[in-house]
């Protein structure tokens, strides 16, 4: 689109008076007709005013989704016009490619460098991978050995699906949940962040204008407390996909027992990032960097724990305290700017008291350990924080900051990192930088981890799965290994005598 179009439908979007939920085709206010605000994290200034969802909401958007399930046109639909309704996602998206980017940006404060380059086209990316599976979902003929049995399996929707999302990836969480559950063929309630509840709206938008028949898709921005639980626990939903904290991923688990929900879970970690000597230096400090500081630490892979070989610990910890005090920070709409602010204000108390928490046991920040002040202070910025002198047992060097705050440490032997590494409650991504081919497969083997980088970090690809080991999750999204989370498996045996 041209620039002027561009801001014209973001200003139209922007300048509504409420911006409405999606419930069965049609844009409509809360049951209860209230609202709450949307803020920029840049400026803390109100951008929107939203439809603020509740139980009544998500009780209307989960009879229009098992309708569309059960009885509407959505059923009748061949896999090949599934999936290119999936594809005219994509294109829609791409063709309002700049729009949704700055509207990331002023939502989240993330850079707006990233929504361009990631978020917007890792976004189309995900439902043109998706759309390819609609056609491919195929059963299996089972060679069983009862004598005339022909026995074969049917995959099959899930049917209503619940999925609530956070606010550190709106558009690609919204995609990593919407593809998969579509191209399967189940009906959808999304739940978006309160904190961020503008792409998915818009992209609510574009799905509607893809010609998706009414219900199929539902999107009920509110509260997790309120929106979030009463979709949780609501007795007509068939499954519940949740990205988010694992405090809030248990409550989930705890109100799926009633009608046994199917569930995935994406949950925190504390992912370690471990340097050997034999490494690129120059490569993996940077990739160390990278690794923490993208979108503002605020990622669940975020390398928050730097294992470094004690004969490097110092170049290495030099060079990554360097490199942080040369971000820019600035607002997230400024195309220079390599570090936007946090989320909220609630975020960024959450950090700073991880910060206190850090300095009072006793670790000590080489650079950052503080907000943004002067023109930034109305935002909620943390500057890049590093942290030495830390220990495994520190609170700091356990916990989930979810802010750009990194602690390292150094390390001697390989046994001792891998035992180290480990030894957290999380387990979604690891990372190791070395030339060592031996070594890179020992510690392959060795990380419990969904994901382990080797001479990269925060990798992702619709293709390849993603998921957590121990309290980081259930279940796998992207790749083929999501569409087992989306489908069930109907065995048939038919009688041939
Ligand atoms: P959260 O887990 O409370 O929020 C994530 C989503 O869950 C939001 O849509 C929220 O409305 C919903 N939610 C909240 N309470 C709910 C409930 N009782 N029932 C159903 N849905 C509910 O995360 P929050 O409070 O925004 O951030 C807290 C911490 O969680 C962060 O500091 C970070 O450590 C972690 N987090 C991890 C994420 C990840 O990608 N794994 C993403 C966001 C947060
Ligand atoms: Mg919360």
């Amino acid at each position: 689109m041209a620039d002027n179009a561009t801001e014209t439908t973001l200003s139209t979007f922007l300048g509504q008076q409420t911006i409405k939920m999606l419930i069965g085709g049609e844009w409509v206010e809360a049951a209860s007709g209230r609202t709450f605000d949307t803020i920029n994290p840049s400026t803390g200034q109100v951008l929107a005013k939203v439809a603020e969802g509740d139980a009544a909401d998500i009780d209307r958007a989960v009879a229009a989704a098992r309708g569309a399930f059960e009885h509407g046109p959505w059923t009748r639909l061949t896999p090949s016009q599934r999936g290119r309704l999936l594809w005219k996602i994509a294109d829609l998206i791409e063709q309002h490619a700049e729009e949704l980017a700055k509207l990331e940006t002023l939502d989240n404060g993330k850079p707006i460098k990233y929504s361009r380059a990631v978020d917007v086209p890792l976004t189309a990316d995900h439902f043109r991978y998706f759309a390819g599976w609609a056609t491919k979902l195929e059963g299996e003929t089972i060679p069983v050995s009862i004598p005339n049995m022909f026995t074969y399996t049917l995959r099959e929707p899930v049917g209503v699906v619940g999925q609530i999302i956070p606010w550190n990836f709106p558009l690609q969480m919204a995609a990593w949940k919407l593809a998969p559950a579509l191209a399967c063929g189940n009906t959808v309630i999304l739940k978006p962040a309160e904190q961020t509840p503008l792409t998915a709206l818009r992209l609510g938008e574009l799905i509607c204008e893809a010609g998706f028949p009414e219900g199929v898709v539902n999107i009920i921005p509110g509260f997790g407390e309120t929106a979030g639980a009463a979709l949780a626990a609501h007795p007509g939903v068939d499954k519940i996909a949740f990205t988010g904290s694992t405090e809030v991923g248990k409550r989930i688990v705890r109100a799926s027992a009633d009608n046994l929900k199917k569930l995935t879970l994406e949950l925190g970690g504390k992912s370690p990032n471990i340097i050997f000597p034999d490494a690129d230096l120059k490569f993996a400090v940077r990739g160390a960097m990278n690794a923490i500081f993208f979108n503002q630490g605020q990622v669940c892979t975020a390398g928050s724990r730097l294992f470094v070989h004690a004969s490097m610990y110092d170049q290495v910890l030099g060079g990554l305290t360097d490199l942080a005090r040369k971000m820019s920070l600035g607002l997230g709409i400024d195309p220079a700017t390599d570090i936007g602010p946090l989320i909220s204000q609630e975020q960024l108390e959450r950090v700073m008291n991880y910060i206190d928490i850090g300095k009072r046991e006793g670790a000590s920040p080489t650079t950052g350990g503080e907000r943004a002040n002067g023109d930034l202070a109305q935002g909620y910025f943390v500057r890049p924080t590093v942290f030495d002198h830390v220990a495994d047992e520190m609170t700091i060097a356990r916990e989930e900051i979810f802010g750009p705050v990194v602690v390292v440490m150094p390390f001697e032997e390989v046994e001792e990192v891998a035992a180290r590494a480990n030894q957290s409650i999380y387990g979604l991504a690891a990372a190791v930088w070395t030339n060592d081919v031996k070594k890179v497969h020992k510690m392959v083997a060795a990380l419990k981890a969904g994901v382990v980088w080797v001479n990269t970090y925060n990798q992702f690809d619709a293709a390849a799965p993603f998921g957590g080991y121990k309290q980081s999750g259930y279940g796998r999204e992207m790749g083929h290994a999501a569409l087992d989370t989306y489908t069930q498996t109907k065995t048939a045996w038919i009688n041939l005598r």
